[in-house]
């Protein structure tokens, strides 16, 4: 699955009900419908997805606050794993982002992601202790990006 065949578009609230779905079998803690309809009201909003072949294959939520990007979330949807999917959208949301720096949080027993964010350039700031109330620490993340990806 070449780079240049997989798109990266904004999200609209047409794809919500696609996300939403996706996210139901792809997070622990999945969002609501209602948290997607109210990230789309936020201004500094960043829905991207990944399109292949006219189906999507993967999203990110992101925000950018002041030089400070803040990554909510990132897939790729079952059946499209470990093709670059994920790398595709984190690179571009930061490269469009222009910040100076990333951040992001992640549950300790989510050795995929943990693997997924090291790789691609993070390292672990921070630690917070039952973070999500199921016994497992949130670790915090971060990517220095000031001297450019
Ligand atoms: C984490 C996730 C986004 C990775 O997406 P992806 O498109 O499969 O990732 P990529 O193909 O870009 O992988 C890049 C690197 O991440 C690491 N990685 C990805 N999946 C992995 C896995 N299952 N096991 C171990 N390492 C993994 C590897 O280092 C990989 O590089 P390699 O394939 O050259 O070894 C995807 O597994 C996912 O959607 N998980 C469920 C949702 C989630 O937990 N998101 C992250 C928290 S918001």
């Amino acid at each position: 699955m070449p780079d240049e065949i997989i798109k990266i578009e904004n999200a609209s609230e047409d794809d919500i009900d696609t996300l939403y779905q996706a996210e139901l079998i792809l997070f622990k803690n999945p969002w609501t419908l209602k948290n997607f309809e109210d990230e789309f009201k936020q201004p500094e909003k960043n829905l991207k997805k990944a399109v292949f072949k006219s189906r999507i294959c993967g999203f990110a939520v992101s925000r950018k606050i002041l030089d400070e990007l803040h990554i909510l979330k990132i897939c790729s949807f079952p059946g499209y794993e470990r093709k670059k999917i994920g790398s595709l959208l984190l690179n571009f949301i930061i490269k469009e982002s222009k910040a100076n720096i990333c951040f992001l949080e992640v549950s300790e027993e989510n050795l995929k992601a943990l693997s997924f964010y090291k790789k691609n350039g993070f390292i672990i700031t921070g630690r917070r202790k039952n973070y999500y109330g199921d016994g497992f620490d949130a670790l915090n993340m971060t990517k220095d990006l000031s001297g450019g990806t």
